[in-house]
C-alpha cells in the first residue's frame, strides 16, 4: 500500500485541478453509517420505502419517525473525522479546490477549505412544503410528529429524496469540475447512484487520473480507477498527506 500512497502524492502533487467526489463511507468513522454493505441503512429499511419523495408525501410521519428523526440524532453529534481534514488540507495546500460530496451530513463544510458542491442537498436545513419558509435543523421542534411551520404546512429536510432531480445548480457545476480537473479523488462511494457516479466518468474521459479511497472495490475499481487505496478514508487520508508534505519539504 505504500508504493500506492507514495504515487497518489505525486499525482496529486503534480496535478494542476484536483476535485474530489465523496459518498458515505468517509462520514463512517464520524459515527455514521453508510448506506450500503456492513452496517448499512438500506440493510434494514427499503430506501424506496422510506426515502423517496412519494413516500414522504404519502407518509410524512412513517418517513418522520422511523428515518429522519435518527438521522437528525446521527449528524448533530457527528464532527469531521482525518478523513474530511485530509481534504481539507488538501485544499489549505492549494491541492484540492471542489469537493462534490453525495453526503448531507454538512462534515465537509465544518471540516473547510474547499469549495463543496451538495450534490443530494443538505440536512442542516429543513423546509415548509405549503409556504416555503426554511428552519435550520436544530430549530426544529420534534416534539410533534411531523413538525409544522407556523402556517400549518409541514417540513421536509433539504435533502433530494430519490425520485427527485439534482439542483440544476449542481449538476451543471459538477460536471464542469468534472471535465476539467486533471485528478479526481473518489472516497467513500459505492458508485452506485446516478448521475453522482457519472463524475469520475466525465473526468476519467478528459484524462484526469482517478485515485479511489476505499474499503471495498466497487464499479468504478476495474474499470475507471487508476488504482484503488484499499483502507478507511480517515488512514488512507493522513498518509497521503503526510507523504505530500514529506514531498514539500524536499
Ligand atoms: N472509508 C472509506 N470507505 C468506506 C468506509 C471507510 N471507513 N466505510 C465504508 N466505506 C465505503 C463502502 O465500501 C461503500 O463503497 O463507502 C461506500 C458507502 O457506499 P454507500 O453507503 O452506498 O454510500 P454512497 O455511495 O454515498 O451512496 C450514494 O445513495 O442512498 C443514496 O442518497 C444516498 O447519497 C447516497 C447515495
Amino acid at each position: 500500500m505504500l508504493d500506492l500512497i507514495q504515487r497518489a502524492a505525486k499525482d496529486l502533487a503534480r496535478a494542476k485541478n484536483v476535485v474530489a467526489l465523496t459518498g458515505a463511507g468517509i462520514s463512517v468513522e464520524s459515527g455514521i453509517p453508510p448506506f450500503r454493505g456492513k452496517g448499512g441503512v438500506w440493510e434494514k429499511f427499503d430506501p424506496m420505502e422510506y426515502a423517496s419523495i412519494e413516500a414522504f408525501m404519502a407518509d410524512p410521519v412513517k418517513v418522520w419517525n422511523v428515518l429522519i428523526r435518527e438521522m437528525k440524532e446521527i449528524i448533530d453529534r457527528a464532527r469531521p473525522n482525518d478523513g474530511h481534514m485530509g481534504l481539507a488540507r488538501l485544499a489549505q495546500m492549494g491541492m484540492l479546490k471542489t469537493i462534490i460530496t453525495q453526503n448531507v451530513d454538512g462534515l465537509h463544510q465544518l471540516a473547510g477549505g474547499a469549495e463543496v458542491i451538495e450534490f443530494h442537498g443538505n440536512f442542516a436545513w429543513h423546509r415548509c412544503l405549503d409556504c416555503g419558509e426554511k428552519r435550520r435543523t436544530g430549530e426544529i421542534d420534534l416534539a410533534v410528529i411531523p413538525p409544522r411551520c407556523r402556517c400549518g404546512g409541514i417540513y421536509r429536510p433539504e435533502v433530494i429524496f430519490f425520485g427527485e432531480m439534482i439542483p440544476s445548480y449542481c449538476l451543471m457545476r459538477s460536471k464542469q469540475v468534472s471535465s476539467q480537473c486533471d485528478a479526481m479523488l473518489v472516497v467513500g462511494t459505492s458508485a452506485t447512484v446516478q448521475p453522482a457516479a457519472y463524475m469520475p466518468v466525465i473526468a476519467k474521459r478528459n484524462g484526469a487520473t482517478i485515485i479511489e479511497i476505499n474499503t471495498e472495490p466497487s464499479p468504478l475499481t476495474r474499470e475507471i480507477s487508476d488504482y484503488l487505496l484499499r483502507g478507511g478514508a480517515g488512514e488512507v487520508m493522513n498518509a497521503i498527506v503526510a507523504e505530500l508534505e514529506e514531498i514539500r519539504r524536499q
